[in-house]
C-alpha cells in the first residue's frame, strides 16, 4: 500500500463508526435473548437433511443482562469472499477492536486471497499497525478476496486443519449468498465432527440482494448505488446539455435489479429496465426493444433526441427465451465442461452447442450477435454463475433497437430523421463503485457487524449470520442478532444439480420501491425530470451525510 495518504484518507481515518447503543456496552453487561426456532424459506425436509446439526436453531438478540466474564482471549479466523464491496474492511476492524477489548491477547486472523487462503493456510496475524492503517477505507485489500467455493471433502478437511492449527474459537466469512452457503455448510461440517470453531456469517455485496426480514441489506449496496448515482446524474446533466446522445448504462448487481432501481429512483432516468418486471411480464427480448424505441421515438417527436436508460446486468438472464437458453447451456457446459475446453475455435463451438440444445434455444442462440454468443459461453463463475458484468447487454439492445428505428423508417412508419438522429454512448457501471470509501451508513454498518460477530463468536454461535437491524433509526433503537443461516435457504438447481443454497432476495415488484418507480416512469420517459444526487458525502449535516438509500428508507417505513 502507498505511504501517501490522500487528504480524504487522512480525515476518514478518523472517523469513529456510530454504532448502535447495545453495543457499546461492556461484554460482562450483555447476554443473548433467544427467540423462536426458524424454518427455513422453502423445501425443509431437504435442508434438515442437509444440515440436521444446524438446522432449526433460533434467531438470537444481544440484549443487556449479565454476559460472560471474558478472561480467555478469543482467536478468530477471517475470510473475505466473492466481490468487494465498500466496508469490509471496517468487519474486520470491527472485529478486531471487540475480541482484542474482550482481552489483550485475542488474535484475528486474516486468510489471504479468499477462502483459498485456509485451504492453503496462508494467513496473517492482524496487527494493529495494519488495522489502523485500513480504518473507514475501500476495497479488500488488507488480505484480499476470492471466489473458491468451500464444499468439496478436501475443502472441508483442510478448513479444520487450519482451524485447529490455530486454535480458533470462530472462523468469520464476509460474503454473499453463495459464499454465506459455505459458511452454513462448513458450521455444519465442524458439529458433525465434534469441532468447536463457530463460523459466523456476514452479508456483503453491492448486489443488495442478501436480504431477508431481519437482515434489512448487505453491505456495500449504499456505497455503490450512491456512487453510481452520481455518475448517472452526470451523465443525464451531460445528455441534457449536449441534446445529441442516448445513454445506455449497464449497471452492476448480477441477477437481482436493486441497484438499478436505486439509481433510478435517486436520478430519475428516462427508461429503467427492472429485470423482475420483465420476469413478471414475460417480456421477450423483441419486447423489450421496442419499447426502448417507442421512448426514443415519443422523444425525438418532443424534440429531445437523447435520454438515458439503465440496464441491470442480469437483465439478460430473466427474458424467458435467453433465460431458458442459459439453462441450457448451464447443464451442457457442466456435462460436457471437459470435452468442450478441447474445442478451440469458435464455429466448431457454435456447432456442438446447436447441436447439445433444443430447436427453440438454437434459435435463439444463432439470431443473437457472435460477441453475444460468445459472452454466453464464458466460463461460469466457482458457484455455477453466468458471468453477467461480461456480457454487452447494453450494446445488444442499442444495436437492436438501431435496427428496429431503420426498419421503421425504411417501412415508413417513422420519419427517417428519428432514426438518423438515434447516436448512442455506452457505458457500464461496475467496479467503480466496489471499492469506494464506505458511505458513513457502509461504515457504522459494517464495523457494527464485525462487534456483532466478536459476540457471537464469544457466545459459541455457530451457523449464524450476524444482523444489525432499524438500520434507518437512531442508534439507540438499532438491534444487533444472529440469524441462523439455514433459516435463510431453500433447494435450487446449480450446475445441473438440486442443492441447498441460501435463497436470492430479487426486487419485489410488488414492494413499496418499485411502486414508486413503476408510479413515475411514464413522467420521466419524456419530461428531462433528472435528479444529480452528487458525490457522495462523508462529512457534514446527518441529512446529507448518513442518508440510507431510498429503496431501504421505503422498504422499512412503518
Ligand atoms: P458478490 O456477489 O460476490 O458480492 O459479487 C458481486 C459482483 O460485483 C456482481 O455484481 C458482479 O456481477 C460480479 O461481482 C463480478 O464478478 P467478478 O469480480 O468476478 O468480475
Amino acid at each position: 500500500m502507498s505511504k501517501e495518504k490522500s487528504v480524504l484518507e487522512q480525515y476518514r481515518s478518523r472517523y469513529e463508526p456510530k454504532i448502535p447503543a447495545i453495543l457499546k456496552m461492556k461484554i460482562n453487561h450483555m447476554t443473548l435473548k433467544q427467540g423462536a426456532r426458524t424454518t427455513c424459506l422453502a423445501d425443509p425436509e431437504e435442508i434438515r437433511k442437509s444440515f440436521p446439526n444446524t438446522y432449526g436453531r433460533p434467531i438470537v438478540q444481544i440484549v443487556k443482562g449479565k454476559g460472560p466474564k471474558a478472561e480467555k482471549p478469543l482467536n478468530v479466523g477471517v475470510i473475505l469472499s466473492g466481490g468487494q464491496a465498500p466496508g469490509g474492511h471496517n468487519v474486520i476492524i470491527g472485529l478486531y477492536d471487540s475480541i482484542k477489548a474482550l482481552h489483550p491477547k485475542s488474535r484475528l486472523y486474516g486468510f489471504k486471497g479468499g477462502p483459498k487462503g485456509i485451504f492453503t493456510e496462508n494467513y496473517v496475524n492482524l496487527s494493529a499497525a495494519v488495522i489502523n492503517a485500513y480504518r473507514n477505507t475501500g476495497g479488500f485489500d488488507m488480505i484480499g478476496s476470492g471466489r473458491d467455493k468451500i464444499e468439496k471433502p478436501d475443502h472441508l478437511t483442510a478448513c479444520r486443519a487450519a482451524c485447529e492449527k490455530l486454535a480458533l474459537d470462530a472462523l468469520v466469512i464476509i460474503g454473499g449468498d453463495d459464499s454465506n452457503t459455505n459458511a452454513a455448510v462448513l458450521a455444519e461440517y465442524f458439529l458433525k465432527e465434534g469441532r468447536n470453531t463457530a463460523v459466523i456469517g456476514i452479508p456483503k455485496t453491492i448486489d443488495g440482494d442478501l436480504r431477508s426480514r431481519m437482515i434489512e441489506v448487505s453491505f456495500g449496496f449504499d456505497t455503490a448505488c450512491k456512487l453510481y448515482s452520481e455518475v448517472i446524474g452526470n451523465i443525464c446533466r451531460d445528455a441534457m446539455s449536449a441534446r445529441k446522445y442516448w445513454h445506455f448504462i449497464k449497471l452492476m448487481g448480477r441477477s437481482a435489479s436493486h441497484v438499478t432501481l436505486e439509481c433510478a429512483l435517486e436520478t430519475h432516468p428516462n427508461i429503467a429496465l427492472i429485470g423482475e418486471e420483465v420476469d413478471e411480464k414475460n417480456m421477450t427480448l423483441a419486447q423489450i426493444v421496442e419499447y426502448i424505441a417507442h421512448v426514443v421515438i415519443k422523444r425525438s417527436e418532443a424534440g429531445k433526441n437523447f435520454g438515458v436508460c439503465l440496464i441491470p446486468e442480469g437483465l439478460i438472464e430473466f427474458i424467458p427465451e435467453i433465460r431458458t437458453l442459459i439453462r441450457e447451456l448451464n447443464t451442457i457446459l457442466a456435462e460436457h465442461d471437459k470435452y468442450f475446453q478441447t474445442i478451440k475455435d469458435f464455429p466448431n463451438q457454435q456447432e456442438f452447442i446447436n447441436q447439445k440444445i433444443s430447436r427453440e434455444s438454437s434459435s435463439v442462440f444463432s439470431s443473437l450477435p457472435a460477441r453475444i454468443q460468445k459472452q454466453l459461453l464464458l466460463d461460469r463463475d466457482s458457484h455455477g454463475n453466468v458471468q453477467v458484468s461480461k456480457i454487452e447487454t447494453e450494446n445488444l439492445l442499442i444495436e437492436q433497437v438501431r435496427e428496429l428505428l431503420d426498419e421503421w423508417a425504411v417501412e415508413g412508419k417513422i420519419d427517417e430523421k428519428i432514426s438518423e438522429k438515434f447516436s448512442t454512448q455506452n457505458h457500464f457501471l461496475g467496479y467503480e463503485g466496489r471499492c469506494s470509501f464506505p458511505s458513513n451508513f457502509d461504515a457504522d454498518y459494517t464495523y457494527a457487524l464485525g462487534r456483532t460477530a466478536a459476540i457471537l463468536a464469544l457466545f459459541k454461535r455457530t451457523g449464524y449470520m450476524a444482523a444489525v437491524t432499524g438500520l434507518t433509526r437512531p442508534v439507540s433503537q438499532k438491534g444487533a442478532w444472529g440469524v441462523p443461516l439455514t433459516s435463510l435457504m431453500n433447494v435450487e438447481i446449480r450446475k445441473g444439480k438440486k442443492a441447498p443454497v441460501i435463497k436470492k432476495a430479487l426486487v419485489d415488484i410488488s414492494g413499496r420501491a418499485f411502486k414508486l418507480f413503476a408510479e413515475n416512469r411514464a413522467k420521466w420517459e419524456l419530461e428531462d425530470d433528472y435528479v444529480f444526487p452528487g458525490p457522495i458525502q462523508y462529512f457534514g449535516p446527518g441529512d446529507i451525510s448518513d442518508m440510507p438509500t431510498k429503496t431501504l428508507l421505503l422498504e422499512r417505513k412503518k
